[in-house]
């Protein structure tokens, strides 16, 4: 596997999926009750936005950083910059992966499982990481962990599947491991990511969730370049299931907010739209 994720940390794909998940994070604290989280492709806790592989690729620039310089008053994303530690006219240094989000916002009753394949990453992670609640790191497969570690004993919280998509077959087997999953533990709530390349892929991939017959799918995507421009990376998708209240209402705002802070006006696009219905038709 070649994929190394501080060439990508802090690009906007990043900033549009932590939006998502430190939103559902905070709504599953609306209770007092024990919340578990399994983020399955975990990556290092804390990403150094200076290192030579970030300035490299350029992309935190386009991404993380330029939504700070523009958008530090938007309340709407208050929470998540309080959560980054960034601070008005700062350019941030030391960039949280998912872990370290995860972990930053857990309460003592609170519980988290890491688990990353490239035992260096998994092994800072271990290090890097500092929370209130119980955490834990596993160096491994995380499509595995999801059929070892669910359901939680807690019943509630959510699973983060966050691949690289490096081989062709990422999505199909996302698909199986996610549907396997949400046999085991339908209350659960599920943030997938996927990469927007065109306009036929990005179709492809929602008609594949579709597909699932599962309710209470609700789309999250938020391009900055046009579908088709032939650039890598056109857009951000995050497929969430089981969405806590709310969600539909603040992702549309937050993305409108995210976009106007990153993308040229009149490129890309924000759609926040359910997919599946509350209840699948008998
Ligand atoms: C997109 S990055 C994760 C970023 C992280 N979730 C975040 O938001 O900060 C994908 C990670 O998955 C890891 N990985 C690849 N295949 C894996 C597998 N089968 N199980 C667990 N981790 C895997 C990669 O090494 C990489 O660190």
């Amino acid at each position: 596997m070649n994929y190394k994720h501080i060439y990508h940390a802090g690009n906007f794909a990043d900033v549009a999926k932590h939006v998502g998940l430190m939103y559902c994070l905070e709504a599953l604290q609306r209770k007092d009750g024990a919340i578990f989280a399994l983020d399955s492709h975990a990556g290092r806790g804390f990403y150094d936005l200076q290192a030579p592989e970030a300035h490299k690729s350029g992309e935190s620039e386009h991404g993380i950083q330029r939504l700070i310089e523009t958008s530090i008053d938007e309340p709407l994303l208050a929470g998540y910059f309080a959560a980054l530690r960034a601070r008005r006219g700062k350019r941030l240094a030391r960039y949280p992966g998912s872990p370290a989000l995860i972990a930053g916002s857990l309460r003592t009753q609170d519980r988290a499982l890491f688990v990353e394949l490239m035992p260096a990453e998994a092994r800072a992670a271990e290090r890097e990481i500092e929370s209130q609640g119980r955490v834990r790191t596993e160096i491994g497969d995380g499509y595995a962990a999801l059929k070892a570690f669910l359901p939680p004993e807690e019943r509630r919280g959510l699973v983060l599947i966050d691949p690289p998509y490096e081989s062709l077959d990422e999505l199909k087997q996302m698909l199986q491991a996610f549907s396997d999953a949400y046999r085991r533990w339908p209350g659960g709530i599920y943030l997938m990511w996927y990469p927007i390349r065109s306009a036929a892929q990005r179709s492809m991939v929602h008609a594949r969730f579709e597909a699932l017959g599962i309710p209470k799918m609700l789309v999250a995507d938020l391009a900055i370049h046009p579908d088709d421009a032939g650039i890598g990376l056109a857009g951000s998708g995050l497929m969430i299931v089981n969405p806590p209240y709310g969600a539909d209402e603040y992702l549309g705002d937050a993305y409108t907010a995210i976009h106007k802070g990153i993308a040229t006006p009149d490129s890309g696009y924000v759609e926040v739209a359910r997919l599946t219905p509350e209840r699948m038709a008998q």
